[in-house]
């Protein structure tokens, strides 16, 4: 296996594209290339309190080795720290270790520290550079590529934020290794995803590859972010702000953001967005847009990457629909959802949306016999 790049060009006057360069070893050229990407005083490397042990010291002791300043900030793990506290510690941090104008943010980590310190870099001294470098599945095939970063409120899922392109990204599929088995999974939910909304044949590579994925195959791997981060380097290329194309990537996450809210983060992001697409696979059926069949079809690719495809026990419908009003999908008061034709394709909607507003009452009748999302055939052991 050898390192592939991809570039990610926006359709925007005046914006430049990144490379997403993807495979093992992808982050050994980083000390010849930062210079290139971000020339600067000082390098701020961000990651969280299981990371910086496992790869971020070394990565530091390499760049210091070849010359330069990197200075190190360590956050809390876990969606809960992605905070508008957070933020500030941050940047404090930053200013009373003299990073200056000059500098950039090197973000290695998950989603978490990739969407945090992102959000800083987008803000600091009204915006430094960042090199994404995601170090989990879910940061490597999405969160890492499309320049979107911000931090969780208490009414709802990144609701404050910016869009801050990286310069460039590096998925060293490598550091997988230390990744645990439910954090891998969860990075198979966005994967699929990208298959369900995209690429039909992408969804039968990776099902016919799953036992593979999920004993973290060093190939089957760098395959996989391979093949996602061109299908999303594509669609936030064409739509870099998120105006109607781009809104397909947001398949699962009305519902999965709503899972994710009223659980208090207790399941994951990927999780959420697995069950996710499932549910709104059944809304997308119920309104006579998703060809029938569907829904079974994506429990059924979710459920053999081991993901939850039905409602917990004892989650109230209502305040799961109460938790989609502050999704930032909604408007004129209907929530919007981005929904599928069929597997490997999504809805256009009217007029270019890439979205539909979705009647509660409809949300609401899927929520009930969520019971019965069981794949067809299937026993739910
Ligand atoms: N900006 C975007 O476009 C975008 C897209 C999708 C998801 N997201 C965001 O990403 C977040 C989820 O990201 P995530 O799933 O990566 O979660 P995460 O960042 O919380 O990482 C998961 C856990 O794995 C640990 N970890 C990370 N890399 C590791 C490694 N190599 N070895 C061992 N442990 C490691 C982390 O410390 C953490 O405990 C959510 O906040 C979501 O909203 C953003
Ligand atoms: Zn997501």
């Amino acid at each position: 296996v050898s390192v592939a790049e991809v570039c990610v060009v926006p359709a925007l006057a005046g914006q430049g594209g990144y490379p997403v360069r993807i495979g093992p070893g992808a982050t050994g050229t980083l000390p010849g290339d930062l210079p290139a990407w971000a020339p600067a005083h000082a390098y701020a490397l961000v990651s969280d309190e299981h990371v910086m042990p496992l790869h971020g010291v070394a990565l530091a002791e390499r760049l210091r080795s070849r010359g330069l300043r990197v200075e190190t900030f360590e956050i809390r793990a876990g969606e809960e720290h992605k905070t508008r506290a957070e933020w500030g510690r941050l940047t404090d941090a930053l200013l009373a270790r003299g990073i200056g104008r000059d500098s950039a943010v090197l973000a290695l980590g998950g989603g978490v520290v990739g969407d945090l310190a992102g959000f800083v870099a987008a803000t600091y001294m009204r915006g430094v550079p960042v090199i994404q470098i995601p170090t989990t599945l879910l940061a490597m095939v999405d969160a890492s590529v499309g320049g979107k970063t911000g931090v969780d409120t208490p009414a709802g899922k990144n609701l404050v934020g910016a869009f801050h392109a990286p310069v460039a990204v590096v998925a060293d599929t490598d550091l997988l290794a230390s990744l645990s088995a439910a954090h891998l999974r969860a990075g198979l939910a966005e994967a699929l995803k990208h298959g369900l909304v995209a690429d039909t044949g992408y969804l039968h590579r990776t099902e016919a590859e799953m036992g593979r994925l999920l004993a973290a195959d060093a190939e089957a791997l760098a395959a996989l972010v391979l093949r996602s981060v061109e299908i999303k380097a594509g669609v936030v290329g064409r739509d870099p702000h998120e105006r109607g194309e781009r809104r397909m990537l947001n398949f699962g996450h009305t519902l999965g953001h709503a899972l994710e809210t009223v659980t208090g983060y207790a399941i994951q992001h990927g999780h959420a967005v697995a069950l996710g697409m499932v549910l709104e696979a059944q809304v997308g059926e119920w309104l006579g847009v998703t060809r029938p069949g569907t829904a079974a079809r994506v429990g059924t690719l979710v459920r053999s990457a081991g993901l939850p495809y039905r409602l917990p026990e004892g989650l109230d419908p209502e305040r799961l629909l109460a938790a989609t009003k502050h999704d930032k999908k909604a408007r004129r008061g209907l929530v919007e959802y981005a929904l599928l034709r069929g597997p490997g394709e999504a809805d256009p909607g009217e007029s270019g949306r890439w979205s539909r507003p979705v009647p509660d009452h409809v949300v609401l009748a899927v929520l009930e016999t969520a019971g019965s999302a069981t794949p067809s055939g299937e026993s739910d052991s």
